[in-house]
């Protein structure tokens, strides 16, 4: 999907710009997005889901990296929009996202979050628990408003990826269950209620999903439940939306699975079950989050400072670390990388890229063939799109990199480098310690 190249100088260009050039324009570490990838994924997912003549919505899950800019383009994508926190979407109605296409997640929205959402019209609540629901029932009814709920539900289908980005499971903070009939409960507490419109139900099973089982899975056996609040409430949704999880390539390793063989065997199940049960497949709607800009997205680093140690390792430092790029720390996570103004070179040195964090977890990528590297070189690390800038920190006090966006030569600043002042912005001096002298 994407546009990158190695260029006549034997650099890496991304669309259209020479990552030389970008490094040299805003300085590293720079997240750079390659938007015609963006633009590309999202038309996959389209054609995919067109193919089978449903109704759906391909919800941009914002939590894998939101900012103004990302907004806007997910808007002229047609997508809709998963935010899960009042930050999310405040930078969405400020992008002048359209509030009626924007979906709100979370295991726990405060009060004052939904009442935003409410006021501000939002086109439904993903409900996770019973507190949630008191309090929207009542929001609701305060502002007169009847706001679209889908009830978020944990089919008990475990996706095969990392514990901590696996959520389907029945052990989870996540989501009404469906064993002990809670799910039944929220939908009679909801069903009949004059504010609440139950649109649908949710399921999310976990993320970085490379088979297309688990969602099928996830399928049938909502609608084992469906079938059952079919006879016994009368109730069948009109959305059934099975969340993201889309797998994506950070490494050689990873093998995703074109979109629409995602897509094709989840609504086959859907409309299977459906027709089981004398009904219509509902529309359906998916969150991809990391599919859209995971791989659309790299990190442009400067390596700083080389430690050999004679027969065991060759340390490469970067300019940052951990601060833009948690996963691995987080996850294990493995990616691979060139060396972006040599990238031409032929791979003939094995080394290890680390963070400059003080923390020794702090590592990017182990064993990594490189071309023959010097201080000044730059390292781009690939598929940094997801859950980079979104879960990017200040610890040891580090800057937030600028991310650019560049499509057709064309490069645009739509984050700023964080500066030392932006550090201090919230901070005030304490009143009880003694006046410096002088
Ligand atoms: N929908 C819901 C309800 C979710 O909780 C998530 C991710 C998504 C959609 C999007 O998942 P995606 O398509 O991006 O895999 N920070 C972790 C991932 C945590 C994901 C949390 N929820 C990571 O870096 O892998």
């Amino acid at each position: 999907y994407g546009t990158s190249k190695i260029n006549e100088q034997g650099r890496l260009e991304i669309g259209g710009a020479d990552t030389s050039e970008l490094a040299q324009t805003y300085g590293t570490p720079l997240y750079v997005y390659d938007v015609k990838d963006i633009r590309n994924r999202a038309e996959a997912f389209k054609k995919a889901f067109d193919a089978e003549s449903v109704d759906y919505q391909v919800a941009y899950a914002s939590k894998a990296f939101s900012c103004l800019a990302m907004f806007q383009l997910a808007d002229e994508l047609g997508l809709s929009l998963d935010v899960c926190s009042g930050g999310e979407l405040y930078t969405a109605l400020e992008a002048e996202f359209p509030v009626e296409r924007i979906h709100f997640h979370g295991n726990n929205k405060t009060p004052d979050e939904l009442e935003m959402a409410v006021r501000a019209g939002i086109g439904c609540i993903v409900a996770d628990n019973f507190t949630e629901l008191t309090w929207l029932m009542g929001i609701a009814e305060a502002e007169k408003k009847i706001v679209n709920v889908l009830l978020r539900i944990t089919p008990g289908v475990e996706a095969h990826t990392h514990e901590y980005i696996s959520t389907g499971q029945e052990d989870s903070k996540f989501g009404f269950d469906l064993n002990s009939g809670q799910a039944k409960k929220a939908i009679e507490l909801t069903l009949n209620h004059d504010y609440i419109h139950l649109q649908g139900v949710h399921s999310h099973i976990g993320s970085q999903i490379f088979r297309s089982e688990g969602f099928e899975q996830a399928v049938k056996e909502i609608y084992r439940s469906l079938a059952v609040w079919k006879d016994e409430l009368g109730y069948y949704p009109e959305v059934l939306n099975v969340g993201g999880g889309f797998g994506i390539r950070y490494n050689k390793h990873d093998e995703p699975l074109p979109l629409e063989s995602y897509i094709e065997p989840m609504v086959t199940a859907a409309r299977e079950e459906a027709a089981k049960i004398g009904e219509n497949v509902p529309e359906i709607w998916i969150e991809p989050g990391r599919a859209l800009v995971g791989e659309a997205g790299t990190t442009i680093y400067t390596i700083g400072s080389r430690k050999d140690i004679p027969h065991l390792r060759t340390y490469l430092s970067v300019d940052g670390g951990m601060t833009d790029n948690i996963r691995p720390a987080l996850y294990q996570a493995e990616y691979e990388a060139v060396l972006a103004n040599k990238a031409d070179r032929a791979c003939d040195e094995l080394v290890s890229i680390a963070g400059r964090c003080c923390e020794s977890g702090d590592m990017l990528i182990w064993d990594l063939q490189l071309p023959k590297s010097e201080t000044g070189d730059l390292l781009a690390v690939a598929s940094t799109g997801a859950y980079g800038y979104a879960m990017a920190s200040n610890y040891n006090r580090m800057l937030r990199p600028a991310v650019v966006f560049v499509e057709n030569g064309e490069h645009e600043c739509v984050i700023e480098r964080e500066s030392y002042t932006d550090l201090l912005r919230n901070e005030h001096r304490y009143s009880k310690t003694a006046p410096k002298a002088g």
